[in-house]
């Protein structure tokens, strides 16, 4: 059933509803990374897969609230600018809650599967000849404007669904080892996710249920290309300075102005946690090393373990401490990104003589 013991909706006590519009979201895996936590050399490395939600990414987190939120106010058209995910959330929850869904999109930059999900689940796709930015100035536009329910994670509904990450990845943690983990790394585009785990956290040391100083330190990784939040941390300023010329194979966290930044860098810098910028080589590297455990994700999501080895290498990260990193969409959500990472079949005849002389080149 649509039960609310379930995922998201176990934590409804801190969550705005009881229940929402579910598929149902949440309860992924915490995954052990033996090989991968050798080599990086950390007391203890755990992978969160956030790309086990059903429509493959964190987003469902946020969905299933906002969504349910958006049933409460009558709304009956919903949309959303995207790097792609979020469309296919927002489709996909919008259609079990029976509602019209538009999705703005960057053309030619979201990755296959995710405009293939926004299409099956029947939203309205626009392709705009613009970045992701352009598409949230204009998809604000249309909101201001009545013409639809926003549901990026501008909207406040979807962070509180994602705050049960952080829930989450302590009492997962706890379970498997015994304490907290002394810092999340997680990859940043919005920084939607960044703020959603700070508020989670602060919410629980308000309750007493967590010490201030049990708080992971929140480290937020971009890729080169798109990293205007690691600049603003560098530079120790409050506010972030907009890129308008972004790139990366991390399509989705190809974005210059992170919007949940005003709330994302306190929670950062309180934490006692950084920002760090890697390279696609870098991210490559971090996909494949993860997919060689059995941990297949997309290219932003592997940006977090490229973030921890880098900043292992610097020291920052020191060999005493426990992590998890957080991976937030799944493999197939970019299938032309994997063949580029693990490489192309090889053709070979319909013979076996042929196959064994092949495999022994
Ligand atoms: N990882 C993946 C796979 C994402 O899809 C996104 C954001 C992020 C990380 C960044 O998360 O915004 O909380 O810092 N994707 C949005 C989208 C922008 O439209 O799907 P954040």
């Amino acid at each position: 059933t649509d039960g609310p013991e379930r995922g998201v909706w176990r934590y409804r006590e801190a969550l705005p509803f009881d229940l929402g519009v579910t598929l149902p979201e949440g309860d992924t895996p915490l995954h052990r990374v033996p090989r991968i936590e050798e080599a990086v050399g950390v007391d203890a490395l755990r992978i969160k897969h956030e790309g086990m939600n059903p429509t493959g990414s964190f987003k469902d987190r946020g969905m299933t609230v906002g969504v349910r939120v958006a049933k409460e106010l009558g709304v009956g058209a919903l949309a959303c600018a995207s790097t792609g995910n979020t469309s296919a959330a927002l489709a996909a929850y919008g259609g079990r809650g029976d509602m019209q869904t538009l999705v703005l999109l960057p053309a030619g930059k979201v990755a296959a599967g995710k405009v293939a999900q926004a299409s099956l689940h029947g939203a309205r796709i626009l392709e705009v000849d613009g970045n992701f930015d352009a598409c949230l100035d204009i998809v604000q536009a249309l909101a201001a404007r009545g013409e639809a329910y926003l549901l990026n994670s501008l909207n406040p509904f979807r962070l509180e669904g994602q705050k049960t990450i952080g829930f989450e990845i302590l009492e997962e943690f706890y379970a498997d080892y015994g304490a907290f983990p002394d810092r999340i790394v997680l990859p940043v585009g919005n920084a939607g996710n960044t703020s959603a785990l700070y508020k989670g956290f602060r919410e629980l040391v308000q309750a007493g249920a967590l010490d201030v100083d049990e708080v992971p330190k929140l480290t937020g990784v971009q890729a080169e290309g798109a990293a205007p939040m690691v600049e603003a941390i560098e530079e120790g300023n409050d506010e972030i300075r907009r890129w308008e010329e972004v790139e990366t194979r991390a399509t989705a966290i190809r974005i210059g102005n992170p919007v949940n930044a005003p709330k994302a860098i306190p929670g950062i810098r309180n934490t006692g946690g950084t920002a760090v910028a890697v390279s696609d080589p870098e991210i490559t590297a971090a996909q494949r090393h993860l997919a060689a455990e059995g941990v297949g994700v997309e290219p932003a999501s592997a940006a977090s373990l490229a973030g921890l080895k880098k900043l292992r290498r610097s020291g920052v990260v020191g060999d005493d401490e426990r992590v998890v990193c957080l991976t937030t969409g799944h493999l197939l959500k970019d299938p032309d990104a994997a063949y580029e990472a693990g490489g192309e079949p090889e053709p070979v005849p319909n013979d076996v003589d042929a196959v064994v002389e092949h495999l022994g080149d």
